[in-house]
């Protein structure tokens, strides 16, 4: 933790108290979240636990030119990737920011709107790899919110997730949505597999790391998919439709972003409650809001507006002076502190702190004394230290839960997503934390946390060959 020292230490202790994770409570915790990995492989309660029918891995020597697209939270990709064997690929992509306006209509002019960057993307980025012609192209649709399989190509989805809104379009199969789109606008596209992206990021992490069967996604939000045994699956029914036994093996969506809105066994304060209820999904999600990019900036802007508003932040010498919301300006308003800005704001290792001071200014216009700035880099420091030590407890769940430590090989887990991938000492925070569950020597020796190289796009690549595959066609 960076220096408090100019800081009031009344606001640091109580701050430090109610974001405390002690080391004592990890145990309990990974105990609980391997219960309710558990009860959701038996009857659908609490945690999702969705079977994907995605039957096998990769073996890294598929070859083909495979289109995907990415629907994230953030951003919508469509990619084209050339797997060429040995573990070796290149994906060619191009990337759109998905609007609030867009996140927040209708799921029709969303999916209508996926179609025309598809449109977009094959005009201008596909020749020779698309031709015109009779034939369709096949395309895995990576897509990053909880949806009920009924096959590999067909998906209800249960409810948005990350603050996406379109009603309209919950309970729908979205293959099929898109797919309308699709031939509405009479492009050359057969959507043939759609994945979770942390079964993208499992496939894309095994293509290139034999072995590796869990996949997981620390960024605007978070959630992990895993290979289970299907004898351990008791809520498939052998006979289900589109039910196959043939490889004994299923991957499972955990969406453990659901983990705790049952049983309340998260470690949970009053700006935790207050984020919740704010939320588009009060009491859902609740892993996901204490761990994920989305939310623990929230959280961040949430505690520091608190501070802010009880005469703790920005009074420049007149303490205990509180900031009005219109001083405040987008501070006060929900969602506009995000995670690269919280990001930065740890990056900065200055001892005054001025990359934080000019945030402030350029973004707020809010002054900031040699207090304020080391305030808000401890909140920010404290928020996202918890988030990596609880992330690190669903990772020792799915270990202990599959007893991967007793197998001969590494342990490798593929990880995706902003929070992993580049926001400053998470990955540390996590790593300690599994230090302190397991034993630092044993973590060295089997664990290995690999980062996924472009998970979601190259997955949603591999998921449609797998599917092209199983049904005798060539990619
Ligand atoms: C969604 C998951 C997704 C995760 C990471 C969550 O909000 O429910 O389906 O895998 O975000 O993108």
């Amino acid at each position: 933790m960076s220096s408090t020292a100019n800081a009031n230490p009344e606001v640091i202790f109580r701050l430090t108290k109610d974001f405390a994770f002690p080391i004592s409570a990890y145990d309990d915790l990974v105990n609980q979240f391997i219960s309710e990995l558990h009860e959701g492989l038996n009857y659908e309660q609490k945690m999702p636990m969705i079977p994907t029918f995605v039957y096998e891995l990769p073996t890294g020597e598929e070859k083909g030119v495979i289109l995907s697209l990415d629907l994230g939270g953030t951003n919508l990709r469509v990619c084209r990737t050339t797997l060429f064997g040995g573990g070796n690929f290149d994906i060619i992509h191009k990337k759109w920011t998905i609007s609030d306006a867009l996140k927040k209509g209708p799921g029709s002019e969303l999916f209508a709107w996926i179609a025309d960057r598809i449109g977009e993307f094959l005009a201008s980025d596909c020749h020779g790899a698309v031709h015109e012609d009779d034939k369709k192209y096949p395309l895995g649709m990576t897509f990053s919110f909880p949806c009920e399989q009924l096959d590999i190509n067909v998906g209800k989805l249960l409810n948005w997730t990350k603050g996406f809104h379109g009603k309209d379009v919950i309970g729908k199969d979205v293959v099929k949505v898109l797919q309308d789109c699709i031939d509405a606008k009479n492009l050359p596209i057969t959507v043939n597999a759609l994945i979770n992206d942390t079964v993208g990021t499992l496939l894309a992490t095994t293509y290139k790391h034999p072995g590796c069967e869990v996949g997981i996604i620390f960024g605007t939000g978070t959630n992990c998919a895993y290979l289970e045994d299907q004898s351990q699956i008791t809520k498939i029914r052998p006979d289900s439709a589109n039910f196959t036994s043939h490889t004994g093996h299923q991957v499972i969506n955990t969406e453990w972003g659901a983990f705790g809105n049952v049983s309340g066994a998260l470690p949970s304060n009053d700006y935790d409650r207050y984020l919740d209820s704010r939320s588009s999904q009060p009491g859902k999600q609740l892993y996901e809001k204490v761990v994920s990019g989305l939310y623990i900036s929230e959280l961040a802007r949430i505690v520091l507006h608190d501070l802010a508003k009880h005469g703790n932040l920005f009074v420049e010498g007149a303490s205990g002076t509180p900031k009005t919301d219109a001083e405040l300006g987008d501070l006060a308003i929900k969602e506009r502190f995000d995670g690269a800005m919280m990001g930065g704001i740890e990056a900065d290792t200055s001892a005054d702190l001025q990359a934080v001071g000019n945030h402030f200014q350029t973004m707020y216009n809010l002054k900031t004394s040699q207090s304020d700035r080391e305030t808000i880099k401890y909140v920010c420091q404290l928020i996202s230290a918890r988030a990596a030590r609880l992330s690190s407890v669903g990772i020792a769940a799915l270990i202990k839960k599959r007893e991967l430590l007793s197998k001969p090989h590494q342990v490798i887990i593929g990880i995706d997503g902003s929070l992993f991938n580049k926001y400053p000492n998470f990955r540390q925070h996590l790593e300690g934390a599994l230090n302190e569950i397991f034993d630092a020597a044993t973590v060295t020796a089997k664990i290995s946390l690999i980062n996924a190289e472009d998970g979601s796009g190259v997955g949603g690549a591999i998921a449609a060959y797998l599917a092209c595959k199983a049904l005798g066609l060539q990619a």
